[in-house]
């Protein structure tokens, strides 16, 4: 009954204290309450959680007694406590035996600080404290755990730290301490963890270090310039972890490491000696080792050939040291590795076979060495990163690894003597990717050239790319297996490769028919757009936004095939077309910039001009002149009046008004159906090529001549369009531009990969054209007389020789010139479609050849 009487008293007192009550009153001054309000406030935080009316016991982050008056643990990291703890606030909870403030912005600490004589625990890391650590931190007779890390303490580390004899935690690393660790530490022999790391100590170890510590687990100085010697660090018997990379120690590694250790970093020191000084016994000892790192030290010897059964060791780094030339050390037993570092250490032979079976492996670093024969076969699936650089391999990178590359982050093949004869990669590429490229083959990927930018923060995006580029790499050599027996399916791969590109997610994203692309762009109104000739426009992405409904299906003249066209008008009244990049480019925004800027001052009266650029995200847009009279594929083949109106294979399709309005132009005028306008057209992008070829420095190639890619302006003058746009546009897809549109594919693309990619292509691809100007047919698709699977130039070329060209003239132009010039015509193609490259004419005969059937203006 007692009990049930005293327990109702109880529960009304509480009551009462919890009870708001009004701010004043709960704080009286000299209670923890009113110590603890006081110190949020003065340190800026208004209004803790909970609100200043209910008890302080009831705030997140403090705890009181059981009587609910004293506070004894105050946990608030994080908070934004900022500026110095004044004095009579926290300094004044006599009982406190916890202290979290980590990760707030405390710049200093008050004199009554010290008086917290009944802490346990204290964190302070975090912080912006500077100055020297008071020696007052011995009043904390109680301390287990201190955490002054990542501040800005000074000065020496007090020797008063002896007297924490209870101390098990001690972590004073990332400040800015100096002097020589003071031996009084050795006191601390309870201590489990200790990280002096990144300060600015020097001397040497106080004597007996190692053995001081009995319990001692984890020991970090790394990050300092210690000098010592391995010996200091005897008689730790308890160690798991020891880190003291980046120091100064010196003489030989022996004795000093006990068999329990998991974790043993070394690296950056100046041990020297052999290396079998080291205890490797795997077998025995050692096998809890998972982390050896003994790089960067001036280790002589051969590496142990005992790393047998080191079954647990995940991290192996033995770079950079001074070992004598050997043989590749065993690492059969070695199942666990997943970093294997063994750069500069003076390796010879052959690598071995084994390596291919450690599954786990992540890392491999060979460089620097003198390793000869092939390039490891690797299909760990872990593989990240691999560098052999820098050695006398040889033969060809293995298709293995070739096909991991899109999945890993670093690779460097550089300065040996391999090749990587990627027909799927155009030379341009393959150039740029790779050093030191033979003329034959090229040598050593330079990973960098697969990046589109070094932007950290687009990993996905990243991968992204390079599975793109590899799909079109993988897609490359399975055409190349095919290419002999069929010719069509890669547009197969530029689908699943857009569908790739879905997932991208991204501020702005738009859609058309066959692809969705995405502008990274956080503010569009400010990434700019350039026009060259008018610099002074102050045009911004927002602009081409608006000006294409935000790139709507509306305003979508063609689904390209370098990406969607749009339509629209600029501010100024500017009428252009809108040619979206979608695909990924290896150029840098830099370089693609001023790619696209030369390509703006390539003007031509048979060439559409290149307006203006803009850098959206990652996506480079080209913005051209608006060719009024649309392109010579929709006038010659999707015209409704065309007689030819088989299934459409183009991947240009115009929207109805399109099609209504300029092209009709043309037609109503009947141009379209005289022997003179063909012929007009037909010289006219035969200039603009040869233009191309013979006037520019460096000479360009067009590589996708084709029907819709030569346009008809306002004065219905033929135009060619895209030219120089495959470096913009990218790497990996370089093959799927060199293969040509469907039709178009010049003999030796099919099998010769792209070496042979010359001027010589285009002048074929110009024959085709030429062939579709006089016949009105399509280079595939069209029936063709006495032919089952044929295609527009077999046919042509079947009847010119047999002296029968005429027979393939097209009947609605037959009479309306001479049929000589015309017949004449088809010998000119059918020189331009010669199986040799060798044998076609160069585009400056090609125009020559067309001026000399040019129809008299009478006729
Ligand atoms: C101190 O706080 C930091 C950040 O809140 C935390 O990461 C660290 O583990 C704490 N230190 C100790 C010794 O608990
Ligand atoms: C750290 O302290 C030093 C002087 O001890 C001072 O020069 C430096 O600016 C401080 N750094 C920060 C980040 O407070
Ligand atoms: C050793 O400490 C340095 C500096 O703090 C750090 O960079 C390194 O990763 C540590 N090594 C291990 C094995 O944790
Ligand atoms: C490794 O340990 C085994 C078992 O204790 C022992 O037989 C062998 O001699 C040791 N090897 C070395 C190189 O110390
Ligand atoms: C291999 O170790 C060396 C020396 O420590 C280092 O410079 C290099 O970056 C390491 N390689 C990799 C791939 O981590
Ligand atoms: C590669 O081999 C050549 C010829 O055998 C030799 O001169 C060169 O030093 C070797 N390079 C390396 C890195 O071992
Ligand atoms: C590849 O290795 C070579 C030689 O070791 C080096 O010069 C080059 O910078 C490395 N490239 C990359 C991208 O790491
Ligand atoms: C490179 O390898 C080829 C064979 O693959 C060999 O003929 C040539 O001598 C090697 N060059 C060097 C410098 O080792």
């Amino acid at each position: 009954m007692g009990f049930g009487v005293l327990g109702c008293c109880c529960v009304l007192v509480l009551t009462i204290f919890i009870q708001p009550l009004p701010p004043v009153s709960s704080q009286q001054p000299n209670t923890d309450e009113f110590y603890v309000s006081d110190f949020f406030t003065k340190m800026g935080i208004s209004s803790p959680t909970g609100g200043f009316r209910t008890s302080i016991c009831s705030w997140t982050g403090v705890s009181c007694d059981d009587r609910q008056e004293t506070v004894i643990k105050l946990i608030v990291p994080g908070l934004g406590l900022s500026g110095p703890i004044p004095d009579n606030t926290i300094g004044k909870l006599s009982k406190l035996q916890e202290l979290d403030l980590s990760k707030n912005v405390i710049t200093s600490l008050p004199l009554d600080f010290w008086s917290l004589g009944s802490l346990r625990s204290l964190n302070l890391s975090g912080n912006h404290i500077s100055g020297a650590l008071s020696n007052n931190v011995g009043n904390f007779g109680s301390l287990e755990n201190i955490d002054l890390s990542d501040n800005n303490f000074s000065s020496e580390i007090p020797a008063a730290i002896g007297s924490l004899e209870t101390l098990r935690v001690l972590r004073l690393n990332n400040n800015g301490f100096q002097g020589t660790i003071p031996a009084d530490i050795l006191n601390c022999r309870s201590l489990v963890s200790l990280d002096l790391s990144a300060n600015l100590l020097t001397g040497s170890l106080p004597a007996g270090f190692g053995a001081a510590f009995p319990y001692l687990r984890i020991l970090n100085l790394a990050d300092n310039h210690i000098h010592g010697r391995s010996m200091d660090l005897g008689g730790l018997k308890s160690i798991l972890v020891l880190n003291i990379s980046r120091n100064a120690f010196q003489g030989s590694v022996i004795g000093a490491f006990h068999d329990t250790m998991e974790v043993l970093d070394l690296s950056r020191n100046q041990f020297q000696g052999h290396i079998s000084q080291v205890h490797f016994n795997w077998t025995d000892g050692w096998s809890h080792l998972a982390y050896l790192d003994l790089s960067e030290n001036e280790l002589s010897g051969d590496i142990l050939h005992s790393f047998g059964e080191a079954r647990n060791l995940r991290y192996l780094n033995l770079a950079h040291n001074r070992f004598s030339r050997q043989e590749f050390p065993p690492v059969r037993g070695l199942s666990s590795l997943e970093y294997l570092n063994l750069s500069s250490t003076s390796l010879t032979g052959r690598i071995p076979g084994e390596i291919m079976r450690l599954g786990s492996l992540e890392m491999l670093d060979l460089s620097d060495n003198h390793l000869i024969g092939e390039a490891p076969f690797l299909h760990g699936r872990n593989l990240k990163v691999i560098d052999v650089s820098g050695n006398n391999l040889t033969g060809e990178i293995p298709t293995s690894l070739l096909e991991r590359l899109p999945f890993m982050e670093k690779y460097n093949f550089s300065y040996n003597n391999l090749t990587l004869c990627a027909d799927g990669l155009s030379t341009e590429t393959l150039r740029k990717a790779f050093f030191g490229s033979t003329d034959t083959c090229p040598v050593a990927a330079d990973p960098r050239m697969f990046k589109r930018r070094s932007d950290k923060n687009k990993g996905l995006k990243l991968a992204l790319v390079l599975s793109l580029s590899m799909i079109c790499l993988l897609a490359g050599l399975l055409f190349l297996a095919f290419c002999c027996r069929r010719r069509t399916h890669l547009w197969a791969v530029k689908q699943s490769s857009y569908r790739e590109e879905e997932q991208i997610s991204g501020p702005f994203s738009f859609q058309t028919d066959l692809t969705t692309w995405v502008a990274d762009v956080k503010q569009a109104n400010s990434v700019p757009v350039v026009i060259f000739e008018k610099p002074l426009l102050n045009i911004t992405f927002a602009d081409l936004l608006s000006a294409t409904s935000n790139f709507d299906r509306g305003t979508l003249l063609a689904e390209g095939k370098f990406g969607p066209v749009y339509r629209g008008f600029l501010p100024g009244g500017i009428h252009v077309a809108v040619k979206v990049l979608v695909h990924g480019s290896t150029l840098t925004d830099h370089e693609a910039a001023r790619e696209l800027e030369y390509l703006g001052g390539i003007k031509h009266p048979n060439l559409v001009p290149l307006t203006g650029h803009c850098l959206a995200g990652d996506q480079r847009i080209a913005i051209y002149d608006y060719m009024e009279n649309g392109n010579l594929q929709n006038l010659l083949h999707d015209l409704p009046l065309a007689v030819h109106a088989t299934e459409d294979w183009s991947t240009d399709t115009w929207e109805d008004d399109e099609k209504n309005n300029g092209i009709q132009n043309v037609c109503s005028e009947g141009l379209l159906w005289t022997w003179r306008f063909r012929h007009k057209i037909a010289l006219g992008t035969a200039r603009g090529l040869a233009f191309l070829h013979h006037g520019c420095f460096p000479s360009i190639v067009h590589r996708d001549v084709k029907a819709s890619s030569v346009y008809l302006d306002h004065n219905i003058e033929p135009r060619l369009s895209d030219f120089g746009l495959a470096k913009v546009f990218g790497s990996g897809f370089g093959e799927e531009i060199v293969r040509g549109s469907p039709g178009y594919s010049p003999p030796e693309f099919s099998c010769l990969g792209d070496k042979s990619l010359t001027a010589k292509s285009d002048v074929y691809c110009f024959g085709v054209v030429l062939f579709e100007l006089v016949t009105g047919k399509k280079p595939t698709g069209d029936d063709y007389p006495d032919e089952k699977g044929g295609n527009l130039v077999s046919w042509v070329r079947g009847l010119v020789r047999k002296n029968q060209g005429a027979m393939a003239i097209d009947p609605k132009i037959r009479d309306t010139g001479p049929d000589k010039q015309m017949e004449e015509a088809l010998k000119i193609g059918y020189l331009c479609t010669a199986e040799l490259p060798s044998k076609r004419p160069g585009m400056q005969q090609v125009v020559g050849l067309l001026k000399d059937i040019e129809p008299s203006s009478s006729s």
